[in-house]
């Protein structure tokens, strides 16, 4: 008898089956099931877009710097200091074409050196 037990117990021991209604066993939720063809899918990433500081120049920001990609790229730099913003937006217009108007250009840096910089972000 007792050996009829210890084989039987040793058997499943062997075949890796745990039945839930045995003692002592953690029941587990069934795994998912895989994919046949190999195709899966993901869903999309969340996108946010932090608001711009409150200010002076922030409309023309908002409108000029979201042509080509998000204000987001302002918000996701660390703070930068006012020379890189000047240095930044010039980059934009100068190396890719941003059609910024020189008044609108210093009103953007002039936004971005009071909001942006180390200064202004440790509030
Ligand atoms: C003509 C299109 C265009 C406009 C308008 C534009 N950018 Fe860009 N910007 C780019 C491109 C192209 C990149 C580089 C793309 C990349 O790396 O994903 C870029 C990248 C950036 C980066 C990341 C750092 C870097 O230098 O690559 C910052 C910051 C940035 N832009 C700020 C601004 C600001 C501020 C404005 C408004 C003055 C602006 N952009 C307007 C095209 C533009």
């Amino acid at each position: 008898m007792l050996v009829a037990t210890c084989t039987a117990v040793f058997a499943q021991f062997q075949s890796g089956s745990y039945g839930s209604k045995k003692a002592n066993s953690i029941d587990q939720t069934a795994p998912d099931q895989m994919s046949s063809d190999g195709n899966f899918a993901v869903a999309s990433f969340p996108s946010f877009t932090p608001e711009l500081a409150e200010g002076e120049g922030r409309a023309e920001t908002e409108s000029f710097c979201a042509m080509c990609h998000s204000t987001r790229y302002i918000t996701m730099q660390p703070p930068l200091p006012a020379a890189t913003w000047e240095t930044e937006v010039n980059k934009m217009i100068k190396t890719f074409g941003a059609p910024i108007p020189d008044a609108s250009a210093k009103k953007i840096i002039s936004y971005l050196e009071t909001h942006y910089t180390p200064e202004a972000r440790k509030q």
